[in-house]
């Protein structure tokens, strides 16, 4: 049995765990990997320890200094998880909208709530948490969609990862938040084999599928700029919030209880797999569905919950 030190040595190297009981092609098997196993049940939880991390080394932030960051839920509550065993405290900007789990584990980690309207979603957090940070420069902002540090978690952990476990994949798969997942594991597995296809999964525009973001409204992370994210990546495919929360549902056939992003993940990996002949999709499941329970998603009758997945955010 293996002793771990801090519950901080249980970030990544998360199970990969073959689904293709739901792949609509018998040649191609897809495999997702849980990343709602990780302590703080999301793939930000390696995003927010790098961060961390990263500053200190630099000494942009220093032993009980306040940490100021926007998050629709997965970042904040990862950074929640960091900040209270590292000792910093947290402020979130939260958007209104988000489900009652997120507020409830950002609470449970002790970090400070600001509320930013519903209505403006993740880009109106951003933009609030940007002008705090202005005001407030003693604080310290980790800005984790133009942060360097978000896409090298996946660089240096998600993406070896992959490879180490399924050096046969042929597609890597994912939603398109920050896009540090795409940038940094895509771009790991690319430079192995300069074969493998990297897809991203967004949201129709206009749309808050779980919160992923379409990146035709506007607003284009720095750190997919930076990383040349439109030459990396080989597609983008939309999926809506009723297809999300299908194969969300799907997904419980194969004993898997995933968030709705990771049912959007996965709809976009039946897709990928229903366009090829064979070959290995490994797609990223960003977080577990425990969260998402208050919202009915698994259980309520599916019209209604689609139309709630147009006003909450899910991610
Ligand atoms: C549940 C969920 N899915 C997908 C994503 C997208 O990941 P990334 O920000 O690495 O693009 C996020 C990011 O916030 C998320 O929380």
């Amino acid at each position: 049995m293996t002793l771990y030190t801090s519950v901080l040595d249980l970030i990544g190297d998360t199970p990969l765990v073959d689904v293709s009981g739901l792949s609509p092609a018998p040649r191609v098997r897809i495999l997702a990997k849980l990343e709602g196993q990780n302590p703080g049940g999301s793939v930000k939880d390696r995003v927010a320890l790098a961060m961390v991390q990263e500053a200190e080394k630099e000494g942009a932030l220093r032993p009980g200094q306040t940490v100021i960051e926007s998050s629709s839920g997965n970042t904040g509550i990862g950074l929640a998880l960091v900040c209270k065993v590292k000792g910093y405290p947290l402020k979130i900007v939260l958007p209104t909208n988000v489900s009652i789990e997120r507020r409830q584990l950002l609470e449970t980690w002790g970090a400070e709530i600001l509320d930013s309207p519903g209505t403006e979603g993740s880009n109106g957090a951003m933009r609030l948490a940007q002008r705090l940070a202005a005001e407030n420069p003693e604080w310290w902002f980790p800005f984790q969609y133009g942060n360097a540090a978000n896409p090298k978690a996946h660089y240096e952990g998600t993406g070896p990862e992959i490879w180490r476990d399924c050096p046969d994949v042929t597609h890597f798969v994912a939603g398109l938040g920050t896009s540090g997942t795409l940038i940094g594991a895509g771009r790991f597995l690319k430079e192995r084999n300069s074969t493998i296809q990297v897809w991203a999964i967004e949201p129709p525009p206009g749309e808050m599928v779980d919160g992923l973001k379409n990146f035709d409204e506007g607003f284009v992370p720095p750190v997919f700029i930076e990383n040349n994210g439109y030459e990396l990546l080989d597609r983008k495919m939309i999926v809506g919030p009723r297809e999300s929360v299908e194969w969300t549902r799907r997904l419980t056939d194969v004993g898997v209880l995933a968030g709705i992003s990771s049912g959007a993940a996965m709809a976009g990996a039946a897709k990928c797999a229903g366009q090829i002949e064979e070959g290995v999709v490994v797609v990223i499941f960003a977080d577990g569905g425990w969260k998402y329970l208050s919202t009915g998603a698994w259980t309520d009758d599916i019209d209604q919950v689609t139309e709630r997945a147009k006003r909450i955010i899910y991610f």
